[in-house]
């Protein structure tokens, strides 16, 4: 039987290579357009060592009307589309507000015009806890309301849901989203073939330990210990990105099924809250690797403490959380070993 074509924008970074691997390996076959912007074609070759077989490739920018028509073209039968391509960065959203709204924004536009086009109607977002801003109380639901957010990036997260629940309503509308709130997502497929690649200096907290670890920086900066946390450092929720990827797959399915409404709405995390420092103290325990970290002054546009309440999640996508803190370390480590620390 031929396997359902996703679509999957993005599909050569760090979330979306991990879901393609997780898509073909549950049947379906994922199309991968990607630019490369913010990362490398490396990662398309760990993905066909992980699984034998070449994924179907088109380099292209999702903003470019007549490439993405092209491909839809081209590939004839796509029935899903998960989105994942997007910039990502929190600070440099601050310096670049223009470039994340036209390229965030604008491609979930150009997408939607070309599904609706090609009568595409399931797509999957990729969201993020950002919506929440600086919540009232812990942990957040999908209910919790969204606040003002904090950087360009998280207003561009808002929109585009805002987008996508206005373009679900309509009268004549075929779409059907299932929007996925990602907590923090951390580790690497256990086969080191895949993993976070970040370019330059990371901003994010598991790639700078793992190089700080593999001597490649001096040291970790802990932005800030005088939160209002039992340790003082920043809490959030970390999950494995395998068990993120597998949520995707669940999504599409559920699409396909006609289960879901017009648009729902789901949070993608473990439940469990770790501060800063327990994530180093378990990154020591996992890997036997003595971390050399100092303590700094908080970065600005931090959010003291954010965790998911995963009851949705857990009952209507049977979301599961495989790995524990100390275990998607370790699949970091791994990682970050396989580059040639
Ligand atoms: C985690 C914790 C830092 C680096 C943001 C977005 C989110 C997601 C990822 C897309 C914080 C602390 C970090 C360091 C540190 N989006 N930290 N020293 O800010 O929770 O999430 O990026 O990619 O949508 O909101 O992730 O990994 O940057 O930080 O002490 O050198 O680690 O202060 O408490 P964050 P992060």
């Amino acid at each position: 039987m031929d396997r359902i074509k996703i679509l999957v924008t993005g599909g050569a970074g760090y979330i979306g290579s991990h879901a393609v691997v997780e898509l073909y390996e549950a049947g379906f076959q994922p199309v991968i357009i990607d630019n490369f912007v913010n990362s490398q074609e490396s990662a398309l070759r760990g993905v066909e060592e992980i699984l034998g077989v070449k994924v179907p490739f088109h380099r292209i920018d999702c903003n470019d009307l007549e490439a993405m028509r092209a491909v839809f073209a081209e590939e004839g039968s796509l029935r899903g589309v998960i989105h994942f391509a997007a910039y990502k960065a929190v600070g440099e959203s601050v310096q670049k507000p223009l470039e994340y709204y036209q390229n965030n924004v604008g491609s979930l536009l150009t997408l939607l015009q070309v599904m609706r086009e090609f009568g595409v109607e399931a797509l999957v977002f990729s969201s993020s806890c950002t919506v929440y801003g600086v919540p009232d109380a812990l942990p957040v639901t999908e209910q919790t309301p969204t606040k003002k957010a904090n950087s360009p990036y998280g207003a561009t997260k808002q929109m585009c849901e805002d987008i996508l629940r206005d373009v679900a309503a309509a009268p004549d509308a075929s779409l059907r989203t299932i929007l996925l709130r990602y907590f923090n997502p951390i580790g690497a497929h256990p086969s080191a073939k895949i993993g976070e690649l970040p370019l330059g200096v990371p901003q994010n907290l598991i790639p700078y330990v793992t190089q700080t670890a593999a001597g490649i920086r001096e040291k970790l900066t802990i932005y800030g210990n005088t939160y209002d946390t039992p340790d003082g450092t920043n809490i959030r929720d970390y999950v494995h990105v395998v068990d993120l990827a597998k949520a995707h797959v669940v999504a599409v399915q559920r699409l396909l099924d006609a289960q879901a409404e017009r648009v729902e709405t789901f949070n993608v995390g473990t439940g469990r809250g770790n501060s800063v420092l327990e994530v180093v103290q378990a990154f020591e325990r996992a890997t036997g690797q003595k971390l050399n970290y100092v303590i700094g002054p908080p970065r600005a546009g931090d959010v003291p403490a954010i965790y998911a309440d995963v009851t949705k999640s857990t009952q209507e996508l049977h979301f599961q959380t495989t790995s524990t803190l100390e275990e998607a370390l370790s699949s970091a480590w791994k990682w970050q070993l396989s580059l040639g620390a």
